[in-house]
């Protein structure tokens, strides 16, 4: 369902409108550790498969509209044999490896609408010379309640509403690395979320 809102999106951002509509609101969310394999070992109403490999190219992959080969996002950590070191999430330069890249939050801002990440990777980056409206930093084991208030708050601002959320959370990925995919636990955390 959040695939098909953000495509939508896509089409409205892409398709050479020169302003946002910032009444209509999208909140887009990542759940980390959950391959298309599980989606059939545990049928899930709303939810559906998208594409690649990787977690860092794949969330870039949706937030760009693009594969990882344009977007430059390869791997989770890379060697910049230019910069001669590694890049990781917490280096801004892994997500501008393509100066042009366009995220789809850094486009809702140059279009007037304002856009809210709460711990989606390459979000605090500045592109084009903007930033994102609202950021709320990586925390482990952050509670996926906590992070919805959140986005509920930017979303029904007084003065400066979000119309465009990137929401990541690290579970149900944390309990299957500790429990593992088939555990009960794991599917506890997939039904929270
Ligand atoms: C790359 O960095 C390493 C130290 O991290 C240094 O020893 C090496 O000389 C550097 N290579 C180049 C080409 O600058
Ligand atoms: C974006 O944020 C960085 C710090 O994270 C800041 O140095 C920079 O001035 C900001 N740019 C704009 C256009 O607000
Ligand atoms: C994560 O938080 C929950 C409570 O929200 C707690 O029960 C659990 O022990 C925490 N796990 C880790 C690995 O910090």
């Amino acid at each position: 369902m959040h695939t098909l809102v953000l495509a939508s999106l896509v089409v409205q951002l892409m398709g050479g409108v020169k302003s946002v509509d910032v009444r209509r609101q999208v909140v887009v969310v990542s759940l980390d550790g959950f391959p298309k394999e599980q989606l059939s070992k545990h049928p899930l109403e709303h939810l559906t498969r998208v594409y690649a490999h990787g977690s860092q190219p794949r969330r870039f992959i949706v937030a760009t509209g693009m594969y990882q080969e344009s977007h430059g996002v390869v791997g989770n950590t890379v060697f910049d044999k230019a910069l001669n070191r590694t890049l990781t999430i917490k280096d801004s330069e892994l997500f501008t490896q393509n100066p042009g890249v366009m995220p789809l939050w850094t486009l809702n801002e140059q279009l007037g609408g304002s856009s809210g990440c709460i711990m989606w990777p390459g979000c605090d980056v500045t592109f084009h010379g903007r930033n994102v409206t609202y950021w709320e930093p990586y925390q482990h084991n952050a509670s996926l309640s906590n992070s919805v208030d959140l986005a509920v708050k930017w979303l029904t601002h007084d003065m400066v509403p979000a119309n465009l959320i990137f929401l990541y959370h690290d579970q149900p990925d944390m309990a299957g690395h500790v429990y593992g995919p088939d555990s009960s636990y794991y599917r506890d955390m997939l039904k929270k979320a």
